[in-house]
């Protein structure tokens, strides 16, 4: 009898770019997931629905970041990273499959990591699930990844947003209100490893490195960086911890103005500060504002591509605005549980 193992994606509502500096974030797992149905084995064997090739390798993994097809880095970083901890892997044979868009970001590689730990059998708290399923990014990829994908991934709450504050790793649950939906728009298919992310966390570590740790900084602070660009990605990740607060409190509020204003500010600020938005992103942001009933949209997650979320009413049309302007694939998620395995009754 097989095992199922399952691990959701997710949207970030606002708090981009702060995870890497201990800041807030506010997502959501989503009603789409990666599953790996398996058996143990000696080794470790998969196939994806979703990808060519058959991944194969012994443990333990001396490299996750060479093996091929290059999909199965993911699943080899989590038994590294498990092993760099001595929480010995278990082997297993299985098939994976996944409703999470790939390189679209929305987490399919954190959905993927979950999986695979709870697969290899991992038995520890959420927070250190997460931990060592971030690290599996790092040694997989070139990409030095916050912890708010695997978080989310494993700490979801069904219809909650979670505030985290990624250095304490408190997690506080906020309702979504009745009748608002989130959407995901897809703009650009892309992929962070190759992009700039590795660049931003640099910037934000040489703005720390002048004015201390950018969670605790205040705007007035930042204006003391002498460097223009590395003093406008700290005026990013401060403003962008000031509104993960204030949204937090507005939507616990219901208070859907306030949120969606927040929520262009987010973006704005991405997009000018951080220089993380396109402008495909940027036009898709200014369309979707004027659709009746959308209260706030925003570019989400890493950048440089990737998707918009938008907070609707439940009856705003956001799918037919979708058509007319070429984003036919939106998507209404909802907010999920985190990662669970199913074992067989024996
Ligand atoms: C990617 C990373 C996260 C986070 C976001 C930006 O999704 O994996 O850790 O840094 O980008 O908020």
């Amino acid at each position: 009898m097989s095992s199922v193992a399952r691990a959701p994606g997710r949207v970030n509502l606002i708090g981009d770019h702060t995870d890497y500096t201990g800041g807030l974030v506010l997502p959501m797992a989503i009603d789409r997931e990666t599953t790996i149905t398996f058996t143990a084995s000696p080794h470790v064997e998969l196939t994806s629905r979703d990808f060519d090739g058959h991944v194969r390798f012994d443990l333990p993994i001396a490299s996750a970041s060479t093996l091929q097809p290059s999909w199965g880095r993911y699943v080899a970083g989590v038994a590294a990273a498990m092993s760099e901890r001595s929480m010995a892997p278990i082997g297993f044979s299985g098939t994976v499959a996944t409703t999470v868009p790939i390189g679209g970001g929305l987490s399919s590689s954190a959905a993927l990591e979950v999986a695979a730990a709870l697969a290899f059998g991992i038995e520890a708290d959420l927070a250190t699930i997460a931990a060592v399923c971030r690290r599996a990014e790092h040694l997989a990829t070139s990409v030095p990844c916050g912890i708010m994908d695997q978080l989310t991934s494993t700490a979801g709450v069904k219809d909650h947003a979670l505030l985290i504050d990624c250095h304490s790793l408190d997690i506080t649950p906020i309702r979504i209100p009745d009748g608002v939906s989130v959407w995901v728009v897809p703009v650009s298919a892309r992929t962070l490893d190759g992009s700039e992310y590795p660049m931003r966390v640099a910037q934000c570590a040489a703005a720390e490195r002048e004015i201390g740790p950018l969670r605790s900084a205040d705007l007035a602070g930042t204006n003391n960086i002498v460097d223009r660009v590395i003093r406008a990605r700290a005026r990013h990740v401060v403003s962008e911890n000031l509104r993960v607060r204030a949204f937090a409190a507005a939507l616990a509020a219901n208070d859907l103005h306030d949120v969606g204003k927040i929520m262009y500010e987010g973006h704005h600020s991405l997009s000018r500060d951080f220089e993380t938005s396109t402008p495909a992103m940027d036009a898709a942001v200014e369309h979707f504002a004027r659709i009746p009933g959308v209260h706030g949209a925003r570019m989400t997650g890493g950048g440089f591509g990737g998707c918009l979320v938008i907070l609707a009413d439940d009856d705003a049309p956001i799918a037919a605005g979708a058509d007319s302007d070429g984003h036919s694939d939106a998507m209404r998620v909802r907010a999920a549980d985190g990662a669970s395995l199913d074992t067989p009754l024996s």
